[in-house]
């Protein structure tokens, strides 16, 4: 299990610390975990001129998996396009083929008071959006910055995707329907857009192999609003990179915390990316409070998807819950006036709620 560790910047250092922990502690345990550790992001500007190090990505093709913690910081705010933190994490998902990206949103009952929605709408949700992420306007060209005809200032980018594109991304989201509720919402602008025109019907086309999978289709403004209204009426999205990311984010909040939402990004061949879904947070680095949480539960999703251990993936879950049930709560997590634990402390609890299950 070669494993390379990407801290990258702000509290990705201090929350990959706690699933590090947690790997030497499933070493001890047996499993065959190599690990070695290199920077991306900020980071990697800062050691090597460039968000993603070249010595970095060959580490990351010559591993089996990636954990990633978070880059980006205002350091690095004012640096052109190409060398901002944002594009080594880009660029990595680019190189490696990373195209299929399942974010599961999970209510954990232990923490729904923390839900921006009533309890009520948010009991017992588990929705799973898988998002396109190595094409669309992310990646389309042209893009970039010109000179109209009446002399003012123009910025553009291309929305873009192939039929090949569309059609592999879809059968991922049909695979994953298929393991779970059997339901799933491609989310599109196919009333406006000619990406999701051809998106639309190139699902459309693939659902004739998923006959036990009921296929329905969401124009996005209206799945972002439906999110909100009724997010259990959902069992897997399937939707493009822009809109995946933006109802990824959405989608979090339906959790609790964007500090407990894990992600997995994927090859299509076992070869995996694994990272919380929240960013850098530099409003918090280096004060122990930053959520672990999502980055331990991204190393579950790791032995799940890429080392086919689903079972070590249970067992690091129900630890997460075991903590949660105890009370144990990070500040983003915690009521008002709740006491809640630090960082390092969150990670203390997992492995001790794991070391008590064997
Ligand atoms: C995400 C992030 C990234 C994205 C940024 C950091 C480039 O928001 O993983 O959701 O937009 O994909
Ligand atoms: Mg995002």
């Amino acid at each position: 299990m070669k494993i390379a560790l990407l801290p990258g910047d702000g509290i990705g250092p201090e929350i990959l610390a706690e699933a590090i922990k947690l790997l030497e502690r499933l070493r001890r345990d047996g499993l065959p975990i190599e690990t070695e550790t290199a920077p991306i992001g900020g980071a990697g500007y800062d050691a090597a001129g460039q968000p993603l190090p070249e010595a970095t990505l060959r580490l990351a093709q010559a591993a089996d998996a990636v954990l990633l913690g978070a880059v980006g910081g205002p350091r690095y705010d004012m640096l052109p396009r190409k060398l901002r933190p944002e594009q080594g994490i880009l660029a990595i998902r680019k190189a490696l083929g990373l195209f299929a990206n399942l974010r599961p949103a999970l209510l954990y009952t232990e923490v729904a008071a923390a839900s921006a929605l009533k309890p009520e709408l948010v009991a017992g949700l588990d929705l799973m959006i898988v998002r396109e992420l190595t094409g669309d306007v992310y990646f389309g060209a042209p893009r970039g910055r010109r000179t109209n005809a009446a002399g003012e200032a123009e910025g553009f980018d291309t929305m873009l995707y192939s039929e090949s594109e569309v059609r592999r991304i879809a059968r991922v989201g049909f695979e994953v329907a298929r393991k779970r509720g059997r339901k799933l919402c491609s989310v599109d602008k196919a009333n406006v857009l000619e990406t999701s025109m051809l998106w639309r019907e190139v699902v459309i086309e693939v659902a004739a192999e998923y006959s036990d999978v009921t296929l329905s289709h969401m124009y996005v403004d209206n799945a972002a609003m439906q999110l909100l209204r009724n997010p259990r009426q959902f069992d897997v999205i399937v939707t493009g990179n822009l809109f995946g990311d933006i109802l990824s984010d959405e989608a979090s909040m339906l959790a609790g915390s964007i500090g407990l939402l894990p992600s997995a990004s994927l090859d299509g061949r076992g070869k995996g990316l694994y990272e919380p879904i929240h960013g850098s947070a530099p409003d918090i680095v280096g004060q122990n409070r930053a959520n672990p949480l999502a980055t331990i539960l991204s190393a579950a999703m790791m032995f799940r998807y890429t080392f086919a251990r689903a079972d070590v993936g249970d067992r690091i879950e129900a630890a997460v819950r075991s903590v949660l049930a105890q009370g144990g709560r990070t500040a983003d997590i915690a009521a008002p006036g709740e006491p809640s634990l630090g960082t390092a402390e969150m990670g203390d609890a997992v492995l001790a709620a794991l070391a008590r299950q064997s």
